[in-house]
């Protein structure tokens, strides 16, 4: 909820720089899938790294909700017993997705296939945010799904007759509407594939294949052939990329940091980030390459220098589709034109991530215009001055961030959301030397 009572503003000292070496808590992604297919699982999984922040412990209460036990060994260490594909029970309440679109997404997916009823719920945010794009192609596979405008709270009933294996050819590059398929196709009979113009994050696949499900999948395309159990098996979460993403850009555009960011999630289609910020001239060293599990992941260490403005266009939009507030301010910190294209879905995230970043960045004196699709940002000084996260916690890590190179204190309300994806921020941020104070 946006400005609620237990409001958070973060306000940070303009300069410094950052240096050591950090770890990241775990990859949200990542986290809520190990839970949600540890949950389907026969047998007892164990996932370690598991990401401590609010949106995965909905997913962890919706699962307890119906019946699955699952034990904290450790901050970030899970035992999960497996009920198997069939063995959720219905739950007397409301399933509460709070802020997390990806919870909510999956878990439509495989509420779907169940033979009881459901509901979903989240907060102000989630309940602006569009669910057609999954309601419809579960419709098509027989789900009974209602809501009203195509917006949370959804009501799943029992498909009358079971679902059906579908093809189907996704408007959009979005690897929740990819999973939301693949989960209620383990419920179809046949086999389910999903097409999208371009390769979404495929950490499902990955995972699914992990817990040895047989999935086909390749850029832009997965299936999977209905009734498959899935079988118990361990799972190390990786730090997020996503939040290394932070300290990344906060390094590059501050001059005499040196950043070290260790076990960093570097699956294929994440990386944009590194990608992007290497064409604007950062200096990213990434070394320590391995697997952990079914993931690669790597060390990266960052520098900081001078940045210049690029296009950015759909074709890497995908892979930082989450990294695209931060990257707006190392837009702001470059020398000329950064010009993003192909970017609409960032108007349906937490906020409208296009314009939020943009008034923020006016804010601050930096110039930068929306466009429907993206935004073109100017780089030059940055100000101080007051910014509104709206209650995005990728808003409000940002803008912290850019006062690294500020002029003058920035103020950033609404920062509680931050504990959705990245708690313990403040304090590592600091601990890296950035001058931040949380009040309220
Ligand atoms: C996610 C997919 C992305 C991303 C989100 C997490 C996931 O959304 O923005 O934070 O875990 O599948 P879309 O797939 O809708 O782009």
């Amino acid at each position: 909820m946006t400005h609620s009572a237990t409001q958070i503003t973060y306000v940070v000292t303009p300069g410094g720089r950052l240096t050591g070496t950090v770890r990241v808590p775990g990859d949200k992604s990542i986290s809520h899938r190990s839970v949600m297919f540890a949950s389907l699982a026969e047998g007892i999984s164990e996932v370690t790294g598991f990401l401590t922040g609010e949106d995965c412990f909905c997913t962890m209460k919706a699962f307890q909700q119906m019946g699955v036990q699952i034990e904290r060994l450790g901050e970030t260490h899970l035992r999960v017993h497996g009920v198997g594909l069939r063995g959720l029970k219905a739950p007397s309440a409301p399933l509460d997705m709070g802020n997390s679109g990806t919870a909510m997404r999956l878990m439509c997916g495989l509420l779907a296939g169940q033979p009881f009823a459901s509901t979903l719920t989240g907060d102000a945010s989630l309940s602006k945010r569009p669910m057609k794009r999954v309601i419809g192609p579960l419709a098509q596979m027989g789900a009974e799904i209602a809501a009203q405008e195509g917006r949370a709270p959804l009501v799943i009933s029992p498909a009358k007759g079971g679902l059906k294996a579908l093809r189907y050819a996704s408007p959009v590059a979005s690897a929740q509407v990819k999973s939301c398929v693949l989960l209620a196709g383990l419920y179809a009979d046949g086999l389910t594939e999903v097409t999208e113009p371009e390769a979404s994050r495929d950490h499902t696949e990955r995972m699914l294949r992990a817990f040895g499900v047989a999935v086909e999948g390749r850029a832009g395309y997965a299936a999977v052939r209905g009734g498959q159990s899935l079988k118990a098996t361990g799972i190390e979460v990786p730090a997020d990329i996503s939040s290394a993403a932070f300290f990344l850009v906060g390094a590059a555009i501050a001059p005499g940091s040196d950043v070290t960011l260790t076990e960093v999630g570097m699956n294929p289609t994440r990386v944009g980030i590194v990608t992007i910020l290497k064409a604007m001239g950062a200096s990213i060293e990434v070394s320590n390459q391995r697997l952990l599990g079914d993931e690669p992941v790597a060390d990266l260490r960052v520098r900081g220098g001078a940045l210049k403005g690029i296009a950015i266009g759909k074709d890497l939009v995908a892979a930082a589709i989450d990294e695209f507030p931060i990257l707006f301010i190392a837009a702001a910190c470059a020398e000329g034109e950064t010009v993003v294209t192909g970017a609409e879905e960032l108007r349906v995230k937490e906020s409208d991530r296009i314009q939020t970043m943009v008034d923020g960045l006016v804010a601050l004196g930096v110039c930068a215009v929306a466009t429907p699709d993206g935004a073109r940002i100017t780089g030059g000084p940055v100000g101080g001055g007051t910014v509104d996260s709206h209650g995005d916690h990728r808003v409000a890590m940002s803008f912290a961030m850019a006062a690294l190179r500020a002029t003058a204190p920035i103020t950033i309300l609404d920062c509680l959301n931050v504990n959705t994806s990245f708690p313990g921020f403040a304090e590592l941020a600091r601990k890296a030397g950035l001058q931040l104070t949380v009040q309220g």
